[in-house]
């Protein structure tokens, strides 16, 4: 189908390794400079501190008997030792402020290339409900060109302006070989940037505590060629297809009868709620419920049983739907490409 990613959808794994020292994007690798610096300093500290510490253990143990009833040497204070002691790590840490503010700064003053791609992000509990501008609209009049839940898209070596903002409490956006933490506050707009150099899917999380699951409050960033990006682009603007087979007809009837429709979005439907994600390409997501299972049949089946038990405290109730009945909704839900 067009516009579904390139990647390897089936062994892609749930919770692959997020390793912030192998940046594949220009936020995080000025994050990874400026951490290695800081590594390097605090590995010469550590090294030296324990050295003297090993050196005079050795050096001054007790050898041979020892006289109770006589105390070793007290030596009391040394101006130059102390003078030593307060000045060099107030040089250490001015290095170190300054090596951190330089690199803050250059991440926060990177400008925003004309062709950028814009997107916004609000975190919800738990999950990430994302929104694409619309081409040509101004950075400061937000047009919503279509909007996914819990993946995001971006071109290879493309810079991505990322606002983010909060529909309900803290969270904080990180795709650990992508950016640093930035978080997302009620009624604030925070921004962030990537500028991913490799292909791929990232793996990102909330990284601020938000509740019950924020552990899984995750986040999938799937980096493809332009070409490929355009062809998803495409094929998220264009609604998914009437069901066909008589379970998924039945499916969508179940749907539509149920309250589903007051929290989901689905385009070219009635269903346009915004509490809860939106379902228009369901199908062709990676992941359900922000991470917690692969999109297949059985995980859509266990969470249309009863979210809570993939996802306890899951906003989502239980439908108390019939076991026909989930059959035929996850048929509608599978249609949704
Ligand atoms: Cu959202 Cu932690």
């Amino acid at each position: 189908m067009a516009g579904t990613f390139s990647g390897a959808r089936a062994d892609e794994p749930l919770r692959p390794i997020a390793n912030m020292f192998d940046p594949l994007s220009k936020p995080a690798e000025m994050i990874h400079d400026a951490s290695i610096i800081t590594l390097i300093i605090c590995a010469i500290i550590f090294l030296i501190v324990t050295g003297m510490l090993v050196y005079v253990t050795v050096k001054y143990r007790s050898r041979g008997e020892i006289d109770e009833r006589k105390e070793p040497p007290q030596i009391y204070g040394s101006s130059q030792i102390e003078l030593a002691w307060t000045v060099i790590p107030i040089i250490i840490t001015v290095v170190l402020i300054l090596i951190t503010t330089r690199t803050i700064g250059e991440i926060q003053d990177h400008p925003v290339p004309k062709d950028a791609v814009h997107i916004r992000v609000i975190g919800h509990q738990w999950w990430w409900e994302i929104h694409y501008q619309k081409p040509g609209a101004k950075p400061d009049e937000w047009v919503t060109d279509f909007t996914i839940a819990n993946e995001i898209h971006v071109p290879v070596n493309k810079h991505t302006e990322i606002t983010l903002e909060s529909a309900d409490v803290l969270h904080s956006f990180w795709v650990a070989q992508l950016n640093g933490k930035t978080d997302l506050i009620p009624g604030l707009k925070n921004h962030t940037w990537i500028e991913p150099r490799a292909t791929g899917v990232f793996f990102g999380n909330c990284a601020e505590y938000c509740g019950t699951q924020h552990a899984n409050m995750q986040l999938k960033v799937v980096v493809q060629t332009q070409a490929d990006y355009d062809a998803w682009v495409l094929a998220q603007k264009t609604p998914p297809p009437a069901p066909t087979t008589a379970e998924a007809i039945a499916g969508k009837k179940v749907f539509y009868a149920n309250s589903c429709v007051n929290c989901h979005k689905v385009d070219g439907t009635p269903a346009a709620g915004v509490f809860g994600p939106d379902l228009t390409h369901l199908a062709t997501r990676l992941t359900i419920g922000a991470g917690i299972a692969k999109n297949n049949e059985d995980s859509l089946r266990t969470w249309m049983h009863d979210p809570a038990t993939l996802k306890p405290g899951v906003l989502m109730p239980n439908m108390q739907l019939t076991d026909k009945e989930v059959d035929e909704v996850v048929a509608y839900l599978m249609t949704l490409k």
